[in-house]
Formats: C-alpha cells, sequence, structure tokens
C-alpha cells in the first residue's frame, strides 16, 4: 500500500512512528504538507495528520482531495475530523454524553474559556472573575469561544485514552506540574503521565463518543470527577508519544494494522461496486 501522511511536522514523534510502522509493514509512506500537497491517483489511503496552524487551509484541502477521490479510504474522513477538532461541534454532537456544563449567557465563575479550534492547551483559559473574563476576552477577539463549567476537583488532573476502530487501546492519567498553578494537564506544557486502566464503563463511554463522530481512532480527554466521567474533547489527530513512552505499547502499529483493514473494507466496495 501506499501511504499519504499529512502533516507539517514530519519530524514529530508520532509521525516517525507511522512511517516506522507503515515501513516494518513493507508498505511506502509519503509524509507531504497538508497544503499544496499534490493531488496524485497513485495514494491508497491518506492518514490527515492536521494542527491547529492554518487548520482551516488544511481542511479545504482534504475535502478538495476526498471529493476527487472517494474511493480513496482517509482515516477519520473530512467530516468526522472536523466535527471532532472543533469542539462545540463535538460537544453539541455528543449531547447526553455526560460532559461539564456549557454557558450559552452569563457563566458561573470560576469559568474555562476554549478556542473551539486551538489544542495542546494553547486556547484554553480559567477565569475567576468577571474583570478577568473580559481581559481573557479581549485578548481573543475573532474566535469561536466555549465557555465551560470548571471542575474544581479535577484541576491539573485528567485521562487521554486512546481509541483505534472500536477498542481502547491505551489510557493514561495526566498530571500538571504543579496543580495549584496550572489546571491544565496537557504533557506539551509540562505535565507527567502515568499509565492506567479503564473501568467497563469509562471504556463504554469513551468509545461510543467515538462512534458518534464516525472517527476512525481518536485521543479521548476526560474528567475523572465526584459526578463520575465527564467528557472534555476528542482528538482527531492525537498524538500519542506519551501514551507509548508511558507505557510501552506499539499504538503507531494498532493505527496501521487499522488502517489495513479499513483499505480491504474499501476494495470490496470498490469491487460489489463495480
Ligand atoms: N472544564 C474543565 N474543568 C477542569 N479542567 C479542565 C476543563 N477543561 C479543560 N481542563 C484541563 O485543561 C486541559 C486542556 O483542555 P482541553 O483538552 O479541552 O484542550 P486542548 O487544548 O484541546 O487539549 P488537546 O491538546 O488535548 O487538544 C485538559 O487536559 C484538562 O486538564
Ligand atoms: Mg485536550
Amino acid at each position: 500500500m501506499n501511504y499519504l501522511i499529512l502533516s507539517r511536522l514530519n519530524e514529530s514523534y508520532s509521525t516517525r512512528r507511522l512511517v516506522q510502522e507503515i515501513q516494518a509493514r513493507n508498505h511506502h509512506p509519503l509524509v507531504e504538507s497538508p497544503e499544496g500537497f499534490t493531488l496524485h491517483t497513485m495514494v491508497d489511503l491518506v492518514i490527515p495528520r492536521l494542527g491547529s496552524f492554518r487548520y482551516h487551509e488544511s481542511m479545504k484541502e482534504l475535502r478538495a482531495f476526498s471529493e476527487k477521490f472517494p474511493q480513496i479510504p482517509i482515516l477519520n474522513s473530512p467530516k468526522a475530523f472536523h466535527q471532532a477538532r472543533h469542539k462545540k461541534m463535538a460537544l453539541e454532537i455528543l449531547k447526553g454524553l455526560p460532559q461539564p456544563k456549557i454557558y450559552r449567557t452569563a457563566p458561573d465563575f470560576p469559568v474555562v474559556i476554549k478556542d473551539c479550534l486551538a489544542s495542546q492547551g494553547q486556547g484554553v483559559f480559567l477565569c475567576h472573575t468577571q474583570a478577568e473574563l473580559e481581559l481573557c476576552l479581549s485578548k481573543l477577539p475573532d474566535r469561536n469561544l466555549l465557555f465551560q463549567e470548571f471542575i474544581q476537583e479535577c484541576s491539573g488532573h485528567d485521562v487521554r485514552a486512546f481509541v483505534v476502530g472500536a477498542k481502547v487501546v491505551g489510557a493514561i492519567e495526566r498530571f500538571s506540574a504543579d496543580p495549584k498553578q496550572e489546571f491544565r494537564s496537557n504533557l506539551s506544557l509540562g505535565g507527567h503521565a502515568r499509565n492506567t486502566q479503564l473501568t467497563d464503563q469509562e471504556k463504554q463511554f469513551v468509545l461510543s463518543a467515538v462512534q458518534r463522530l464516525e472517527l476512525d481512532y481518536a485521543g479521548v480527554d476526560f474528567l475523572r470527577s465526584k459526578r463520575g466521567a465527564l467528557l472534555l474533547e476528542v482528538n482527531p489527530s492525537p498524538g500519542f508519544e506519551g501514551l507509548e513512552k508511558c507505557t510501552g505499547l506499539n499504538i503507531a502499529g494498532e493505527i496501521i494494522s487499522h488502517s489495513e483493514v479499513l483499505f480491504q473494507n474499501s476494495q470490496k466496495n470498490i469491487f460489489f461496486e463495480s
């Protein structure tokens, strides 16, 4: 198979690991920027690894590719990718699954403000007063924002579960370096990880979130609160360095094995349609 990985960071841990596992299975990896990549038919399967930088431009090209080559499977289709990446859109679709309250009008304090398309904790802020909120908003003009209940007891601590297909392949707890100072537990912000096992209820919870968003694989962030598991977000292009290093699991291998199944199924469909 010829794989096309769309990534601006071809030296990133996750992209390098995907390339390794593709080569280990005697397939052919091609890594190209998600913007300005050549639309060629030699590709058998596409893996979009889109970050926040120029996200709209990248998504526009991915949609164009998918429309031009509908027979070529994309691991996390443009539709599934976008509805997951956009925090407000995702939480709307996942209504009914336990999640922190979303404020549509005047929030209770403390409140968490999120840029709907940001990631790595970069677009997530905590405001304790109206004054802090106004200052924060003044720094975020023209952003699509989400106002979310702050789950105090989970400050600086959350869970990242990794789903491939219909299986939870691994999970870590994440802890911010100093929960008193930093409520975000992103590893990219200096947090650290510890291997964790999910309860059967938590497994059902994260699997239904991924299935409802029609994703092939994803990183699901949730809080273990006094009210039980509360969903934060579902990442359609999740990093897995922390998870692999913390658990020794071969997450990249799980992703590529699943993509081989998707490709075989797509071939069957083409065969039966012809
Ligand atoms: N409502 C909340 N209550 C308490 N802590 C929260 C809340 N929302 C977010 N956090 C903390 O902030 C971190 C970042 O938030 P979130 O996962 O929503 O944003 P992100 O920037 O998209 O992260 P990612 O890099 O996973 O895409 C979470 O991992 C969690 O530790
Ligand atoms: Mg997150």
